[in-house]
């Protein structure tokens, strides 16, 4: 084992076994997480872990659902078929024991409320909004929590692609917590497949700017 086996052994999963997840491995997951850091150290998440296959499927309809309506809103026919193309992929959790929901809670900017004051244009505060530490915080939680899922032989899959169903998710979920938001998901468990793989990557040349 390499030391940075732990970051190339992390794929996405969408395929499960059968088998429950461990919660002495999911506290391990969770203390990971919540290792990250985040702005003026607001640690702004919450994990909502749902075991129950059941309802675990009534998710799966309320994303099929929203989707469904999703489509019904546009005339345009491509459009159409490729919100209703997708469905499965914002679905791949269907066959996981368990889910995780990651909610983000508030984060204060104050060169916000300070452009505010001074009556900046909506783009110059859309472009301080933009940088979302909230949830940039709760992006690096979630990615402690995949590693450390990986490293322990689970699999997960980072969900946003039905974050049109999020409001119904969080409603049907029952979890309140005062100006959290459902901000992303991950299906949970062992993967099915023994041979995992990601996509290709962008070489570093593409990606990367060194500044003399
Ligand atoms: C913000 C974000 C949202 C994603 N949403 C979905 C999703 O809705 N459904 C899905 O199957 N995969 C989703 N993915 C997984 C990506 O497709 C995957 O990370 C990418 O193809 C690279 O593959 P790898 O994770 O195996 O390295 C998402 C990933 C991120 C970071």
């Amino acid at each position: 084992m390499q030391p940075l086996d732990f970051i190339y052994q992390r794929h996405s999963v969408r395929k499960f076994k059968n088998q429950d997840v461990d919660p002495t491995h999911l506290q391990e997951m969770i203390k990971a997480a919540i290792h990250a850091p985040s702005g003026k150290n607001v640690q702004n998440w919450h994990f909502v872990v749902l075991n129950n296959k059941e309802k675990i499927q009534d998710i799966v309809k309320i994303v099929e659902k929203q989707n469904d309506t999703l489509a019904s809103w546009t005339n345009d026919e491509n459009l159409k078929k490729e919100i209703l193309k997708f469905k499965s992929f914002h679905t791949v959790f269907r066959g996981a024991p368990s889910l995780v929901f990651v909610f983000a809670g508030p984060y204060r900017d104050m060169a916000v409320d300070a452009y505010k004051a001074r009556n900046a244009s909506s783009e110059e505060i859309h472009s301080l909004l933009r940088v979302a530490p909230a949830i940039q915080n709760i992006s690096a939680a979630l990615e402690n929590l995949m590693l450390t899922a990986a490293a322990l032989g689970y699999g997960t899959c980072w969900m946003t692609g039905p974050a049109y169903a999020f409001n119904e998710i969080h409603q049907y979920l029952g979890f309140e917590k005062e100006g959290y938001f459902l901000a992303a998901m991950t299906p949970l468990g062992v993967p099915e497949e023994k041979e995992l793989s990601s996509p290709p990557r962008k070489s570093i040349d593409e990606i990367l700017t060194i500044i003399d």
